[in-house]
């Protein structure tokens, strides 16, 4: 489902720049240009972000020392 029409931005995309390292909308914005034209997509893309976020956090292994 697109998130950015301006840009073609998918959720999938999104969810691959979290796995790529992306953590806020600075870096969707530097790396995907999301938000960078008409910004409608802004609530939408933050949205995905949490998402991806939570879903990477989730995939996290903890390490005990
Ligand atoms: S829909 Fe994303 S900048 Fe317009």
């Amino acid at each position: 489902m697109y998130v950015c029409i301006c840009n073609a931005i998918t959720e999938s995309d999104i969810n691959n720049a979290v796995k790529d390292g992306a953590n806020c909308m600075h870096h969707l914005e530097t790396k995907l240009g999301v938000s960078n034209q008409c910004g409608s997509c802004r609530c939408d893309a933050a949205s995905c972000l949490d998402r991806a976020l939570e879903k990477e956090m989730g995939s996290v292994d903890l390490v005990t020392f």
